[in-house]
């Protein structure tokens, strides 16, 4: 492997650590090294406070109450609604529907546009490097409708073959198009906007799986014109248990409801009920309210880092731990080694040592890895191998924790 040149510059914290109290505490007798924020994100105070300061001031169930703490509820949530609308761009609120997280969202297109729209001999395209959640949900579909999945590879070097893909547009002619805007695994991004292009002109729907990205990128759904976008809020700050499918209105408004129950309603009649207009039709019983809360402090506190930094932050991150880890003979990162449209989420193997055995021996100086196959079976099969460790940074992360991250793989390998 070539050794990149590693610049010298200290990369510090993008957020204030003292934000962040799980940071601050030691494991294992040693200081926390946090590098699984691609499986979940560490929360700000700013966040924790205020879903507490909701339970505390304000909590009742929303549109149901007319009464002041009802009304209060279900402002927070709505406006909440709109912050989220404004941060990716979205025409409307109405085009916000709250979901528990990325993999429901994805479920909900399946089950509902999916059924609708889907029939057989029609073709999916996904991609190889698709997380489980943008995979399965496509099969039990199939299954359903006799749909046909094909796949887009992925290079040697760990990118989407997007001459592969341009051709599969023109020869498979698919219904549907979805696929990742960065690689949970990979870390790599693809040209989503001429992607998408490309698939509106092949005559495509077109879903993207916004988990990873959204939380490190400027996200705009108007200009990368995707039909629908999934996300989660608690890759980005926020809590678990809340999530986004963000859809353009006119497919919204024409596709189905997902569960029936409370909520989701304009009448019921004992033989028949009709819906209740968005985004409220996709919104089945009691929702997570403090979440949704949570995710809205979530995003203002992203919004005050201001995105574009958070990319910046994110991209000398990766920079420096790609650098750093090609300094080691015996670590092979699968994915693009270069940090140009990649992000600071960076899978490798090791000679000789498993990736759960890496992690563990990790874990002894404090430093939290994921190892697996990250929910992402078909990609492993791809590169041949069962597991990868992988490191994954955020706001938060700096260069001395690259560092120790280094040092603790010299030892974990010494010691094999
Ligand atoms: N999808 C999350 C990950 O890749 C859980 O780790």
């Amino acid at each position: 492997m070539t050794v990149h040149k590693v610049s010298t510059a200290h990369i510090k914290s993008l957020a204030p650590r003292e934000d962040f109290p799980i940071l601050a505490q030691s494991v294992r007798g040693v200081p926390l090294v946090f590098l699984d924020s691609a499986a979940s994100s560490q929360k700000p105070r700013q966040v924790i406070d205020s879903m507490s300061q909701y339970y505390e001031t304000c909590h009742a169930n929303v549109h149901r109450g007319a009464y002041y703490l009802s009304e209060q509820a279900s402002a927070r949530y709505e406006n909440a609604r709109i912050t989220i609308a404004k941060f990716i761009h979205a025409r409307s609120a109405k085009e916000i529907i709250y979901t528990r997280n990325t993999t429901e969202g994805l479920n909900v297109i399946a089950q509902t546009w999916g059924l609708q729209n889907i029939h057989s001999g029609d073709v999916i395209l996904l991609t190889e490097m698709e997380h489980h959640s943008n995979i399965v949900p496509w099969q039990m579909l199939a299954q359903r409708s006799g749909a046909k999945l094909v796949y887009t590879p992925v290079t040697d070097d760990g990118r989407l073959d997007t001459d592969t893909y341009y051709r599969l547009l023109r020869e498979q002619t698919p219904k549907l198009v979805s696929f990742s805007l960065m690689s949970n695994v990979l870390g790599v991004i693809p040209p989503a906007k001429e992607m998408i292009a490309a698939a509106h002109s092949a005559g495509a729907v077109v879903i993207c799986d916004g988990a990873q990205y959204t939380a490190h990128y400027p996200t705009d759904v108007r200009d990368l014109d995707c039909d629908f976008l999934a996300f989660s809020g608690h890759k980005m700050l926020g809590p678990t248990g809340i999530g986004i499918l963000y859809g353009k209105r006119a497919l919204l408004e024409a596709m189905p409801p997902f569960l029936g129950g409370g909520d989701m309603i304009r009448e019921v009649h004992l033989q028949s009920f009709s819906a209740a207009e968005l985004p409220w039709k996709f919104e089945a019983g009691t929702p997570a309210i403090a979440e949704v809360i949570g995710l809205e402090a979530a995003i203002m506190y992203l919004q005050n880092l201001q995105m574009t930094r958070v990319a910046e932050h994110d991209r000398a991150i990766t920079e420096y731990a790609l650098g750093r880890l090609s300094e080691l003979p015996w670590a092979h990162v699968i994915g693009p080694v270069s940090a140009e449209n990649r992000g600071a989420t960076i899978s490798f193997t090791i000679d000789g040592l498993h990736p759960h055995d890496a992690a563990t021996l990790l874990d002894r100086d404090g430093i939290a890895v994921r190892a697996g196959h990250h929910c992402a079976q078909p990609l492993m099969e791809r590169f041949n191998i069962p597991a990868t460790a992988r490191a994954s940074g955020y706001v938060y992360t700096t260069s001395d924790e690259i560092d120790a991250l280094i040092a603790s793989l010299r030892k974990a390998h010494a010691a094999f």
